[in-house]
Formats: C-alpha cells, sequence, structure tokens
C-alpha cells in the first residue's frame, strides 16, 4: 500500500490507495480487507472494523462526516471526520486512514484489537467487547534494567509485588512484561519451553502468581528463527516463532499471557499480521505490541507498507532507547509526527521508560512528561524495588498519567516554537476546550516560555491553567500563559481550560 496525502486547505490527511507499497517490504496484513483503511481508521486493527461502511470510505480530505467509520458498537468515535478545529495543529486526523469507528464493524476480520474473543462487533449500541489498549498501556518490562542475564523470575515476582508496595498498581500500572532470554529453545513437539533455571517454578505458575495480584503478564517473541539477543547476543535458546505462530500463540494463551512483545529481529514485515492472527484466533485477549523495526529506517505512521493500526496495538517508531538524555530528545523528535497513528487501541510507541535508570531527576521527570503528552506506552525499566522518593513519585503522579490515559487518545503535537530548543505541546483531552499543554525546554540554559490560547484552538478569553507537577491552580489567565525560569531540560506541564 501507498500513502497519498491529500491536501485540502489548510488541511492534509493521509489516505491508503492500493497501488504500491511504502517502506521496503511488499505485504498488507493477511486478513485486512484491501480497502479497509480508507473506512476504518482508527478502529481498524480492533477485529471490528474489517466490514467498513461506506460512509468513512467516502471521506474527503479532512472533511468526513463526524461518523467517519463503520460500527455502531456504542464507542464514541472520537476521531472521525474533521480534525477539531480547537485541536491546536496544523494536521487534520480525520477523514480518510485514520478517521472512523473506534469499535463498531460487522464482523470484520482485520486486527486484533478487542478484549473478547475474535471481535463480532455488530450493532449492539454499547455492549460490545472492551477495546483492547483503549488507553496506552501501563506497566514493567525486564529488557532496561535486567537486559538477558539478569531475567529471572524471583526477579519478575519482586516487581509484581512492587507494583503493590509501591503504589504503581494503584497508579494504573497494569502489566508485568518478561523481554528476551526467557526461553530454552523447543521441545520434541515444537512447543517453546521456558529456561527452566531462569523459570524453576514455570512460566504458568508466574503467570497465576502475577494474576493472583490484579495484574497481567507480557512476553516476548520475534518472527524470525531467533530472537534479538540469539542474533545479536548468542542467546542461542532465543528461538523465534516464524513458521510456529499458531502453535505459540495457542502455548501464550494457554500460559495466561496478557501481551505480546513482537520484535522484528530481521523477520519479515508481513509476519507481523501472521502473529496478529494466531493471536486473534486464541480467543484470549492478548495485546499486541509490535517493534517494525531494526537497526535502519522504521515502519511509522507515516511511512510503511504495514498499516499499523490494522496490525497492532502498539508499535515501536524508533532505535532502541537507553538513560541519556540525548537518546530521549531522540525518540521524542521521532515520535512528534507520528500522531496521525494513536488513537484508542493503537498507539506509537517511542520506546520504554528510562525514569530511575541514570537520567537525573529533571530529566527524568521531562521525560515521563513528554511520554505523557505524547500518549505513549508507559512501560517503566527500572528496578521497582530500589525507586527512590523522587522516581516514585515522578512515575506515580496522577495528574500526569491522566494526561497520558486521557479516554480522547489523542497523541499530543508541537503547536509553536518559540525559541531555539523552546517548544510548546499541546494535547487535546476530553471535555470541552481542554487540552494538556508542555512547555518544554531542551536547551541548556532555564528560559521563559509562553503560550498562546491560539496556538492552542482554545477560544480567545479566560482560561484556568494549572501546574500539573506543582498540583496547583495558577489561576484564570486571558489569552496566554507564560512560565518564566522553565529549567534547562525540564517540562512545565500544564491543563488549559476555556472558562465557559
Ligand atoms: C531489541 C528491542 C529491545 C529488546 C531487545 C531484546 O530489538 O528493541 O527492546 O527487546 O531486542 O533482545
Amino acid at each position: 500500500m501507498r500513502r497519498i496525502r491529500l491536501v485540502s486547505g489548510s488541511k492534509l490527511v493521509v489516505a491508503v490507495a492500493i497501488i504500491g507499497f511504502g517502506c521496503g517490504e511488499s505485504q498488507a496484513p493477511s486478513n485486512a480487507p484491501s480497502d479497509t483503511s480508507a473506512g476504518s481508521g482508527h478502529g481498524g486493527a480492533n477485529g471490528l472494523g474489517g466490514n467498513q461502511a461506506s460512509a468513512g470510505r467516502s471521506s474527503t480530505a479532512g472533511t468526513a462526516p463526524s461518523a467517519g467509520g463503520a460500527g455502531s458498537s456504542g464507542v464514541p468515535n472520537t476521531s472521525g471526520g474533521t480534525m477539531s478545529s480547537s485541536d491546536g495543529g496544523t494536521t487534520a486526523n480525520g477523514g480518510s486512514v485514520f478517521g472512523g469507528a473506534m469499535n463498531g464493524g460487522t464482523g470484520g476480520s482485520g486486527g486484533m484489537h478487542t478484549a473478547g474473543a475474535a471481535g463480532a462487533g455488530g450493532s449492539s449500541g454499547g455492549a460490545g467487547p472492551k477495546l483492547l489498549g483503549a488507553t496506552p498501556p501501563m506497566g514493567w518490562n525486564s529488557w532496561n534494567a535486567y537486559n538477558c542475564n539478569g531475567l529471572h523470575e524471583t526477579v519478575v515476582k519482586s516487581m509484581a509485588d512492587a507494583f503493590i508496595t509501591t503504589g504503581m498498581k494503584d497508579a494504573g500500572y497494569e502489566y508485568v512484561n518478561l523481554d528476551d532470554c526467557w526461553m530454552d529453545g523447543r521441545d520434541a513437539n515444537g512447543k517453546l519451553k521456558w529456561n527452566a533455571s531462569k523459570f524453576p517454578s514455570g512460566i504458568p505458575a508466574l503467570a497465576e502468581y502475577i494474576h493472583g495480584k490484579g495484574l497481567k503478564i507480557g512476553i516476548y517473541e520475534t518472527p524470525n528463527t531467533k530472537t534479538c539477543a540469539g542474533l545479536y547476543g548468542g542467546y542461542t535458546a532465543g528461538v523465534g516463532s516464524v513458521g510456529h505462530e499458531t502453535t505459540d500463540a495457542q502455548t501464550f494463551a494457554s500460559w495466561g499471557i496478557d501481551y505480546l512483545k513482537y520484535d522484528k529481529c530481521q523477520g519479515q514485515l508481513s509476519a507481523f499480521a501472521v502473529m496478529r492472527d494466531a493471536l486473534k484466533a486464541t480467543g484470549r485477549p492478548i495485546f499486541y505490541s509490535i517493534n517494525p523495526g531494526d537497526q535502519g529506517p522504521f515502519c511509522t505512521p507515516t511511512n510503511c507498507s504495514l498499516n499499523l493500526p490494522m496490525t497492532a496495538n502498539m508499535w515501536r517508531i524508533g532505535f532502541d532507547i537507553s538513560a541519556k538524555w540525548s537518546e530521549v530528545i531522540r525518540l521524542i523528535d521521532a515520535n512528534k509526527e507520528q500522531y496521525v497513528g494513536a488513537g484508542p487501541g493503537h498507539w506509537n510507541d517511542p520506546d520504554m521508560l528510562e525514569v530511575g535508570n541514570g537520567l537525573n531527576d529533571v530529566e527524568g521527570r521531562a521525560h515521563f512528561s513528554m511520554w505523557a503528552i505524547m500518549a505513549a506506552p508507559l512501560i517503566t525499566g527500572n528496578d521497582l524495588t530500589k525507586m527512590n522518593a523522587t522516581t516514585k513519585a515522578t512515575l506515580t503522579n496522577a495528574e500526569v498519567i491522566a494526561v497520558d490515559q486521557d479516554p480522547l487518545g489523542k497523541q499530543g503535537r508541537v503547536v509553536a516554537t518559540p525559541g531555539t530548543d523552546l517548544e510548546v505541546w499541546s494535547k487535546e483531552m476530553s471535555g470541552t476546550n481542554a487540552r494538556a499543554v508542555a512547555l518544554f525546554n531542551r536547551s541548556s540554559a532555564s528560559a521563559s516560555i509562553t503560550v498562546q490560547w491560539s496556538q492552542l484552538g482554545l477560544p480567545a478569553g479566560a482560561a484556568s491553567v494549572r501546574d500539573l507537577w506543582a498540583a496547583k491552580e495558577l489561576g484564570p489567565a486571558t489569552g496566554s500563559y507564560t512560565a518564566s525560569n522553565v529549567a534547562s531540560h525540564s517540562v512545565v506541564l500544564l491543563k488549559i481550560v476555556s472558562t465557559p
């Protein structure tokens, strides 16, 4: 498929035509309707959007009717049709590809975004299955802190315990995820085996332990013959799932797995849809997180032959993060223009969090603020049993997490660059005329940063301004707000709501 940009007035939308392929590999999702993108939009990958309505397909550049896609299962269509004029940006999010029903449709075959077994959708008026990944996932993953050799069931159990004792679970964190290096090849029947010295009690028992705490468990695989640690790190027991998708998906379901990270590792892009379908066929809701890139160019919503929202619940948009400020900046910049692809059930993934892994406290807070305003998955990567008070306060800040988890599901974007390395980001929030705003100082000196209501698409006049990190109302302001002395490498995160 090739994406075609249609420009209408000041609005730009992305449509998909079946006339070629975008980035390298030429494979459409195997069970996705060939023209789904034009109508099913944000709801595409939820397994319900396959039979999209013509109302969605007839959308024209940015002017689609608000019911831009198929279905009537009662999930509000927040992303269809024209971009809200108050969206504070310059490009449209609606119209064709990404406009459309979230969760409607009539038993389509594409995707796997519902929490139930292969979704039937239909017009049940609100009684449809819960949308899987309706807000960005929150959890913990073993890789950043434990890498290959440190993974062990005692570590994973201690993280699950820490979810409870640190307040992480109460803050919304849910998934406890094993990354690479959990496995030990396959048995004589071709079934994946776990590494018995790392997981002496077995993964089903670990899943039970995690479920017993009201949490969920994730696991890692690849669409190749080896995992990435197998390919690059000499972990020969790390075997991939290619050619074994049905068996492996069933194995994961039988173990009680709730989340799969499927990491390209030089596999074929076309294999992502194969695993999507295999997971869906298990009937177990398994959140599907993919990494459709390797060392080279990544597949992103603005440049990929895969229809990412039709394929997975989230996808990496860049190479691995590490705990350095320059890396945080690299991934923010890589994610900046990708907002067109994000919405309930399908998210851009600028990679896991490095808060608590070596960034200083100010940078850690800025990192977390930016992931929140980008509606990024909040998958922590630090040792939760050894967090200092600041790291814990950062990761569990309810008002900041609420920005990330806002049900409207918009990814924030840059709306102004008032100086070198100074950025104003805006994220439309649910409610009337509500925005989360990040005043982001990327420079090496403190600076004063002003946001104007016109940049946010808010009406002129008074608006309430709340500082989310300070948990403090700053009082009503008219037309603009200035934060003076925004520290280097920091973010002032605000919620601005027009006063009726
Ligand atoms: C990389 C991936 C990392 C981690 C690692 C495991 O490809 O980006 O997040 O999963 O593989 O080998």
